[in-house]
């Protein structure tokens, strides 16, 4: 009983330790649920849920991966993470007095709960958008995240709106939510660093290059349209709302709009023109995503003569220009994604017995190579994704 009961207050204190200024009451999403339903149950479905490596199979491999390939231990990989990935974790380093109990097995594990906490698992959650009181915007990678921003006081909701009414929350506007969005995303989108320094992950710095009048959000959580945002009796007036999708790959179509083939004939070559519709590079973010359009030759018989492969991907290379993982990369080996507003004109020798040619865009979130060395298992990542097809006749 009585270890129990000093099991129990070592928990309560490192749940004051890790989120020492956040109220229980706003800490997680599902406190949010009982009025905003529908925007929760958006928010859940995007990865901004899974950003904790115990929700997301690559996150996991990914940090066993560098801790092999590195002298870093897990908890240090994971606490250099959590500024964009958790970064309402109030923990920036270990000591050194940890590192070595750590590594000697001795540890009392306390940045481990810290890390493994449910505070922590919610991911982007809604208090990492809504209680960012300011941002000290800046272009170096190693800045970003929880770097540079500080909380409102907790309880206090920072968003779209002037003066809306809630018996939950106090809530304050900030031009940074329907002005001027870009600014939030790109505290974390912005771009950052590998391990060894190497610039990845730059979205907003490719979009930044782009001169596109679309902000984030216009595409990412789709147009605004007139709603509540409150799912129950406290809802009075519809306002312009957004949908809390986040929109990736895994829940939406929205691929299918990222980029516009057009087939042609020209002499003895198929020529596809394809066109970046995006406001960044394709495919962006996450360096090891792997974009593809495969063209398959076909005769009067529609049997195969021939297949092609276009691929656009970034490789990434260690010091010694062995190809790595984008989170180990010490150089760009090679960089073959369109860019932002980019037409590219990519031929294809047609086979004489060839009638027609079925063209496929796929999208993969990590190339076959390295989905296998790093051992995932969920089909998620295994899986090529079939973006659109069509066909051309000769
Ligand atoms: C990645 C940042 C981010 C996260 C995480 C996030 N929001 Fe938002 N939220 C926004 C932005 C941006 C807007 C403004 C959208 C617009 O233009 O209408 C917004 C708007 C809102 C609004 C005002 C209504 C509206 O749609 O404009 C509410 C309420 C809200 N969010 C609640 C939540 C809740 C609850 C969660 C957690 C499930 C959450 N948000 C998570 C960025 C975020
Ligand atoms: C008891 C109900 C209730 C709960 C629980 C609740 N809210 Fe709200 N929230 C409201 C109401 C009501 C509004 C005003 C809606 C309106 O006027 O359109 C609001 C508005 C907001 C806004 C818009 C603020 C602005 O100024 O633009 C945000 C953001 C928000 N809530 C976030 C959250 C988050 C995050 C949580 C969970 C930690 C949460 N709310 C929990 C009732 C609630
Ligand atoms: C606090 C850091 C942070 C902020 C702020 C943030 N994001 Fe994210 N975002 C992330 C992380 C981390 C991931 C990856 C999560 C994962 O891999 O599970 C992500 C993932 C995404 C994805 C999903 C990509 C995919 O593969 O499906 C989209 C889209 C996205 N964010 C858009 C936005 C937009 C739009 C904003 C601004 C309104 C924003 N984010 C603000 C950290 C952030
Ligand atoms: C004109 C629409 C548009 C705008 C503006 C836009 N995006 Fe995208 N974005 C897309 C499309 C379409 C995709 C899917 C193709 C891809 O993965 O490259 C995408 C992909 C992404 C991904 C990767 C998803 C994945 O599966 O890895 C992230 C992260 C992202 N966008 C973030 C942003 C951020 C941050 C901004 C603002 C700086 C932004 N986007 C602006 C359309 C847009
Ligand atoms: C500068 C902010 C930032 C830091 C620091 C950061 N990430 Fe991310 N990470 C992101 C964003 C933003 C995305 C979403 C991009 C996308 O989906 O294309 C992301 C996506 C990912 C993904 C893809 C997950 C998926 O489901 O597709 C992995 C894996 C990942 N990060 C691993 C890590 C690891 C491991 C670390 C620490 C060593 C780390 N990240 C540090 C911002 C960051």
């Amino acid at each position: 009983m009585k270890k129990n009961i000093s099991i129990a207050f070592i928990v309560a204190l490192l749940f004051c330790y890790a989120y020492a200024d956040i109220d229980p009451r706003f800490a997680s999403s599902q406190a949010c649920k009982a009025c905003h339903k529908t925007i929760v149950e958006e928010w859940e479905t995007s990865l901004h849920a899974k950003s904790h490596f115990s929700k997301n199979e690559l996150i996991d491999k990914t940090i066993e991966y560098m801790s092999l390939k590195t002298t870093l231990l897990k908890d240090q990989i994971v606490l250099n993470c959590s500024s964009c990935h958790n970064p309402r974790v109030a923990k920036d380093k270990m000591s050194l007095e940890e590192f070595y109990s750590q590594a000697y097995g001795q540890d009392s594990g306390e940045t481990s709960a810290i890390l493994n906490s449910q505070y922590a698992k919610d991911g982007v959650n809604c208090i990492t958008c809504h209680n960012v009181d300011k941002i000290y915007h800046n272009n170096s990678p190693e800045n970003r995240g929880k770097k540079i921003v500080d909380w409102t006081p907790s309880g206090t909701m920072v968003g779209p709106f002037d003066n809306v009414d809630s018996p939950y929350h106090k809530s304050e506007y900030r031009a940074y939510f329907q002005e001027q969005p870009n600014q939030l995303c790109n505290i974390c989108h912005h771009s950052g660093e590998s391990y060894y320094g190497h610039l990845i992950c730059e979205t907003s710095n490719e979009y930044d290059k782009s001169n596109s009048d679309k902000s984030c959000v216009d595409c990412h959580m789709r147009e605004s349209t007139m709603r509540f945002t409150v799912d129950n009796k406290l809802a009075k007036e519809k306002r312009e709302s957004r949908s809390h999708l986040f929109a990736g790959v895994r829940n939406s179509d929205i691929v299918a709009a990222a980029i516009t083939i057009n087939p042609s004939r020209v002499g003895q070559n198929l020529r596809l023109e394809l066109v970046n519709e995006t406001a960044h590079k394709i495919p962006t973010g996450y360096g090891d995503r792997e974009m593809s359009i495969i063209v398959e030759f076909l005769d009067y018989d529609e049997n195969l003569v021939r297949t092609d492969q276009y691929t656009l991907k970034a490789t990434f290379g260690d010091e010694f220009g062995k190809e790595t993982i984008s989170q180990l990369a010490y150089q760009t080996l090679s960089d073959t994604r369109l860019d932002a507003g980019e037409k590219r004109k990519v031929d294809f020798a047609i086979p004489h017995s060839a009638s027609k040619a079925k063209i496929t865009l796929t999208y993969r979130l990590i190339s076959e190579k390295w989905a296998k060395e790093l051992q995932l298992k969920s089909e998620e990542f295994l899986k090529t994704y079939v973006v659109k097809e069509r066909y051309i006749k000769f």
